[in-house]
């Protein structure tokens, strides 16, 4: 400190000596400027000039010597600067990856207390063999998987039915007909045996209906594009023959390099059974296709899928079936308190079982499939997590059916000048139906909860856009999933 009062005056009477190319040369330096040796040496050339060198040879020791100085002190006299908390939102600071894992630790924490309080209340619940008693009741009786097969029946009308539009032998009439009685009948056969055939499980009925509600999306789809490369061929057809000069259709066809697939060259069985396991419910003539199987990845996502199913599996039996059994008495007394408290306590097994479920659904089994069969497109689910909006989170949580919804149900409907929210209400309305038909059938329950609460997204999803934005909005889909889910289960 002294050291720097006794300097101080010195450099200041310096400065006041020297001509104003070294006070030039200080200053360049303080502002850490490159130039500075350039500048100095520029003004004591012109100095030379005028004045001897014993005096250029002072000047420039006096000016090294400041330097030093200046920039021994400058790092001390100088240590705040504008800026702002980094809390404040002003700040522009965005990394909480820090935060996020104290919520990841603090979650841990708090799901080992519950359950450990758990496993203190009701002991080891978990019993494989009663998973398997949910799928076979009977072993020489499988009626599941027996519908699973009969299947093929369907599958097998539908390439029959496209092969004969194909050449013409029957009339785009005949052909939607058949396809029509086809779709309602894989809708329609399924249910029934459910309904009626005492021997079919509740999750083998829900197995078996999935099954078959995959297989209608992908028939319609089927249909669908198979029909517009007909309108395709035949526009083409039309107008070649005006043209007089015709190569014909087929060879117009066959562009396109090796393994590509035209119309009707697809219509074979390897080709449709193809995309019947497939990961998708849109069909396409040529899908994209990966080079290779990765086996490391194959593996992991095997891995995966095996350990999240007995995940899953654990944890309904051991949190979710007890906290719904308990949960009974305060609905039956309407019991409003207890209601919320339950509801509240079930929100979070629920929503655990659901956020593993999306992974070893979209992520692991998907990829899983798609790997094996060398399906190029991995886009099975975007960041809906983020969503904003109600409208974002369905736009971007299962792309397969978002991606058959537009392609096949909402584009044609706007196509036909229907209104967007009249087509976004029909598409709600049938998501509803097979979400209602999903769980109703299998359980030989029917309440329309499933139904009400696919329907209850339209008026959420109008609430949200209207009054809540960002992060609010945000927390508002969060809401809706962690506490509509549990809503439903419980009023079913
Ligand atoms: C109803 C639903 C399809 C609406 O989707 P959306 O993306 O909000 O619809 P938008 O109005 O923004 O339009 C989407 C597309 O239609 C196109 N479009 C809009 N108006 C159009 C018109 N008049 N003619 C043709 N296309 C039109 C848009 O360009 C856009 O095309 P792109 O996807 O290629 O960019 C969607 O909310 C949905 O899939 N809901 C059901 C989800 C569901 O039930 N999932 C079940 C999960 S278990």
């Amino acid at each position: 400190m002294s050291d720097k009062l006794e300097k101080g005056p010195i450099t200041r009477k310096r400065r006041s000596t020297i001509s104003g190319a070294a006070a030039g040369a200080t200053l360049k330096q303080v502002n850490g400027k490159s130039n500075i040796s350039k500048s100095n040496k520029v003004s004591y050339e012109n100095q030379d000039c005028d004045g001897s060198s014993k005096e250029k040879d002072h000047a420039l020791q006096t000016a090294a010597k400041e330097r030093k100085y200046e920039s021994q002190y400058v790092g001390k006299l100088s240590c705040h600067k504008l800026q702002e908390s980094l809390l404040s939102s002003a700040s522009g600071y965005s990394n909480y990856r820090g935060i996020l894992n104290w919520c990841v630790v603090m979650l841990v924490l708090s799901n080992a207390r519950l359950f450990l309080e758990n496993l203190l209340k009701y002991g080891i619940l978990v019993d494989p063999i009663q998973v398997i008693s949910l799928f076979w009741q009977d072993p020489y009786n499988w009626p599941a998987a027996c519908l699973v097969i009969v299947s093929n029946v369907f599958i097998l009308a539908a390439l029959y039915t496209e092969r004969r539009l194909s050449v013409g032998t029957f009339s785009e009439w005949l052909g939607t007909a058949i396809h029509s009685v086809n779709l309602a009948t894989i809708l329609c056969f399924p249910m029934f045996t459910v309904l009626l055939l005492d021997s079919v499980t509740p999750a083998g009925g829900v197995f078996a209906l999935g099954v078959y509600t995959i297989l209608f999306l992908k028939l319609y789809s089927y249909k669908d594009v198979n029909k517009w490369c007909r309108e395709i061929q035949h526009a083409k057809a039309r107008s070649l023959s005006r043209s007089l000069s015709c190569p014909s259709v087929q060879r117009s066809s066959k562009r396109g390099g090796q393994g590509h697939v035209s119309y009707p060259g697809n219509l074979t069985h390897r080709d449709l059974y193809y995309f019947v396991f497939a990961p998708t419910l849109c069909y396409e003539l040529n899908f994209p296709r990966s080079p290779r199987i990765r086996k490391r990845f194959l593996l992991r996502r095997l891995f995966e899928m095996l350990f999240f199913i007995q995940l899953l599996v654990g944890l309904i039996q051991q949190w979710m079936v007890p906290s719904i059994q308990n949960s009974m008495k305060p609905f039956q007394d309407m019991d409003f308190s207890r209601m919320i408290e339950r509801l509240l306590k079930l929100a979070v097994p629920n929503h655990l079982i659901w956020l593993i479920f999306f992974y070893w659904f979209f992520h692991s089994s998907m990829n899983f499939v798609a790997e094996l069969m060398q399906f190029g497109d991995r886009e099975f689910y975007r960041d809906w997590w983020n969503s904003e909006t109600v409208t974002y989170f369905w736009q971007n949580w299962n792309i397969p059916v978002h991606k058959w919804c537009l392609r096949h149900f909402y584009k044609p409907m706007l196509k036909r000048g229907v209104s967007k929210w009249v087509g976004q209400t029909a598409v709600f309305f049938a998501s509803a139906f097979f979400h209602e038909y999903l769980v109703s059938v299998p359980l030989k329950m029917f309440r329309l909860w499933a139904f009400m609460g696919m329907m209850a997204q339209l008026p959420l999803a109008w609430f949200v856009g209207r009054f809540l934005r960002g992060n609010y909005g945000n927390a508002a889909v969060w809401i809706s999933l962690i506490i509509g889910q549990p809503i439903a289960v419980l009023m079913n």
